[in-house]
């Protein structure tokens, strides 16, 4: 698949039907273990001195195409499949640190990742900051002895500020920290870290890449050597394997990515359009009209995702949401459906009051992923809910 373009890889690559009996789809290989042809093939099997699959803990064909195809379209050198965006990161961010290590962060994670980090900070004093990584100097003022990783969201969940990735990359490869992105909310389609100089992406896939809603999973992309570590430590101890079905799906999804991804951005760009004129909107955030730099130099596009406020208190913007007819109140995002949701008191509700405010959540901030509906009915939906609000 060398040099052909983003959609004919997110079609084929990792998948020759000579190797699996002419077969166009990728088969479930739905099964736990595999046979060893003698007990010395065994042994050297778990020597690393063969390419057999020995175990889906370790290695499953369905996964692998997955792995192929996902470290293809972020351009790095090997992915890994996890059973959860939450698998993936964790795995990764216990690789990269040991006890009383350093995580530098931007300034606004997803609610579990800020979870885990108070989780690590607890357990093995692995201590967390909160970047401001607007500048070359603020970038080098936060960086410690101690600092072995930096963690970025772009867009930041779910405030939808960006962070120069190609700026942090540069002053991080001074110090030699790892960058880790995650890169959730864009989709290789639309931004890619490791062509930045980032050395790790991470994706909770259950979103814009699987795109149905029925998966929960997650990817990690980096250079070949820390995916060994990661595949051969985190990624086996700690199990957290994506299943062959589930691998499945994600592939027969990523077929579609590019033509659904295009489809997202021109209903998102169209609502936001619409919301900026809208007198019950206090404020709209989408990088395309609130990050125009930083969003020129690093994204094809701005995504399905937008963030907006009303002049709404928690139970208002329940008010808002009840009203709604067929988008959907519910969590996730980058399914076909459009789907709504209150970050305060759902997806960021475990982030303490006090810390929410300082990342931008307020109780009159919400984040709606544009589905692939028609637009107009999408819109129609929203105006009449904005409407039965005082
Ligand atoms: C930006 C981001 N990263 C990671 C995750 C976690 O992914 P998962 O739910 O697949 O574990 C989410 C989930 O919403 C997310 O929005």
């Amino acid at each position: 698949m060398k040099n052909k373009h983003f959609e004919t890889m997110a079609i084929h690559e990792g998948h020759d039907t000579k190797d699996v009996k002419g077969s166009l789809s990728t088969p479930i290989f739905q099964t736990s273990t595999f046979e060893f042809e003698s007990a010395e093939q065994g042994a050297k099997s778990f020597q690393g001195e063969t390419d057999r699959f020995i175990y889906s803990r370790l290695g499953n064909p369905t996964v692998q195409t997955l792995e192929t195809r996902m470290a293809a379209l972020e351009n790095g050198e090997s992915a890994l499949a996890f059973s959860s965006g939450m698998g993936a990161i964790s795995a990764v961010l216990i690789a990269l640190t040991k006890a009383n290590d350093h995580v530098l962060c931007s300034t606004g994670l997803y609610g579990c990742t800020f979870g885990l980090l108070m989780m690590m900070q607890e357990k093995y004093n692995i201590s967390v900051d909160f970047a401001d990584f607007s500048t070359e100097a603020e970038i080098r003022k936060q960086i410690k002895k101690e600092t072995t990783c930096i963690y970025i969201e772009t867009p930041i969940n779910p405030t939808m500020q960006l962070v120069d990735l190609q700026l942090v990359a540069e002053v991080a490869k001074e110090y030699d920290i790892p960058v880790v992105v995650d890169n959730t909310f864009s989709s290789p389609y639309l931004q890619r870290p490791l062509d930045l100089g980032c050395d790790v992406v991470v994706h909770s896939a259950t979103k814009y890449l699987n795109g149905h809603g029925d998966v929960i999973a997650g990817v990690a992309v980096g250079k070949r050597a820390f995916m060994e570590e990661v595949g051969a430590t985190t990624q086996k101890d700690i199990g957290a394997v994506l299943a062959p079905f589930d691998a499945w799906l994600l592939l027969r999804g990523l077929k579609t990515l590019p033509i659904r991804m295009d489809r997202h951005c021109d209903n998102a760009e169209e609502i936001v359009s619409r919301l900026n004129k809208h007198a019950k909107v206090k404020q709209v955030y989408y990088p395309k009209q609130s990050e125009g730099k930083i969003y020129q130099k690093q994204m094809t596009r701005a995504g399905g995702v937008i963030a907006f406020e009303i002049d709404a208190d928690t139970k208002k913007v329940q008010e808002f949401l009840n009203a709604l007819t067929f988008v959907k109140v519910a969590v996730s995002l980058g399914d076909a459906e459009t789907l709504i949701e209150h970050p305060a008191t759902m997806t960021h509700a475990v982030i303490p009051e006090a810390e929410r405010a300082r990342m931008g959540i307020h109780d009159s901030l919400i984040r709606l992923s544009v589905g692939l509906e028609n637009v107009d009915d999408i819109w129609e939906d929203l105006k009449a809910a904005l409407a039965t609000i005082s």
